[in-house]
């Protein structure tokens, strides 16, 4: 097919509910390639997924080797490869059990299930999660209702019931939120979606103390966090506040579809058999490129790496803010999650870089979102910087 037949034909078949521009053909390193033969430096990673870029080798190799022996067998039997991914994963994680799914939203499902089933346990009551404002955590019904966006809810009432939502990054709101039929609170250590929000020091101990004091679990979204984008493991460990369990998907397959959740030892049998479960989760293939990822980024040192380059990176982004007074308001994030605040909606900036061979985002209106591939170098992030200052003239 040429561009117009492959743009042609997913527009007449798949279901109209994506903006999409380019179409693909491969990518190599930190570069996607149009079908025309355009290149484009990739600033979004496939939404903070690629950690290792495009046909890293390492991931290449084990998806291969793996495809090759069995990809799917089902959880009625071990694999070797679950066995190294799970250890793999518990261990960069400093959790002590894992469940693999196979996206964000059912990893968060899993989080949701377990805090009532940890609320059930001690009263009927104690069913209530509480969630951030512009939070985001998924698409399924429980997911979107957890998110703090009402804007996804619409026309999907009857929501599940349960939900309560409170300001990020306001102590004093969570405090009100909080009574002992709280069984859950899930929010994202550093929020992406929303527009890249950082919470005030303090707040997540904050947070935890209070689920201490209520017994409900403290639950992160390490969805888009986690896998060394903030410059450490997980986002949790920039304060050390660690939660009761976790959600973790994106980066974490290499490119494949998959989520986890991860818990402490306490929680390992609040799910008895049977209680929880996946056809797919946990597969062979997408374990073999979650352990070939994590071993790579292991041996990369790639938490400090993300730091130093993300650290560089906020440095050049602080400086277009300083020349751009009027149009730039904020720039904001940790390692390699990071957002430029705009005064107004960023969409068009989006569409000029991409006439640039630039790939950016934009989320929540104005915030522009960088989340490049983890391998990117300094010389690929002076590039951006350089298209986005001529960009920034004309905006
Ligand atoms: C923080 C967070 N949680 C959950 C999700 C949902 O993940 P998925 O699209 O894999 O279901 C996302 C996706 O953007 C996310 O950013």
């Amino acid at each position: 097919m040429n561009t117009k037949e492959i743009i042609d034909t997913t527009e007449k078949y798949y279901l109209p509910v994506f903006g999409r521009s380019l179409a693909i053909d491969h990518g190599k390193g930190c570069t996607l390639y149009d079908t025309d033969g355009h290149a484009y430096l990739d600033f979004l990673a496939g939404i903070a997924t690629n950690a290792l870029g495009y046909a890293h080798p390492a991931i290449v190799k084990a998806v291969s080797e793996q495809a090759a022996k069995v990809m799917h067998c089902s959880n009625l039997f071990y694999t070797e490869i679950q066995a190294k991914a799970a250890r793999a994963l518990c261990e960069v994680a400093q959790m002590d059990r894992v469940f693999f799914a196979n996206s964000g939203a059912e990893a968060n499902e899993g989080l949701i299930k377990l805090a009532r089933k940890y609320g059930s346990s001690r009263k009927p009551s104690k069913f209530k999660i509480v969630t951030a404002l512009d939070s985001f955590h998924g698409r399924t019904m429980e997911t979107l209702t957890a998110t703090g966006q009402s804007h996804y809810h619409e026309g999907l009432e009857p929501l599940p019931e349960g939900f309560v939502y409170v300001p990020f990054g306001d102590l004093k709101a969570m405090e009100d939120a909080m009574d002992d039929d709280v069984c859950g609170v899930l929010i994202e250590p550093i929020q992406g979606e929303g527009g890249v929000h950082v919470p005030p020091e303090g707040y997540l101990k904050g947070v935890r103390d209070l689920c201490r004091q209520h017994d409900a679990l403290l639950l992160y979204d390490e969805v888009q966090t986690g896998v060394c984008r903030s410059g450490k493991w997980f986002a949790w460990m920039l304060d050390g506040v660690k939660p009761d369990a976790m959600s973790t998907a994106k980066a974490i397959g290499g490119g494949f579809p998959m989520g986890a959740f991860l818990v402490q030892e306490r929680l390992a049998h609040v799910f008895k058999p049977g209680d929880h479960g996946s056809t797919f989760g946990g597969n062979a293939i997408s374990c073999a490129s979650c352990y070939a990822t994590i071993t790579t980024l292991r041996e990369m040192k790639m938490d400090a790496e993300a730091a130093r380059k993300g650290a560089y990176f906020m440095e050049g982004l602080k400086k277009l803010q300083a020349k751009y007074p009027a149009k730039v308001r904020e720039v904001r994030g940790r390692g390699l999650l990071l957002g430029m605040e705009l005064y107004k909606p960023g969409a068009e900036l989006v569409t000029k870089a991409l006439g640039k061979g630039l790939i950016i985002n934009c989320t929540a209106g104005n915030v522009l979102r960088f989340v490049p591939p983890l391998i990117i170098t300094e010389q690929e992030i002076d590039q951006l910087l350089k298209g986005l200052d001529a960009l920034l003239v004309e905006f």
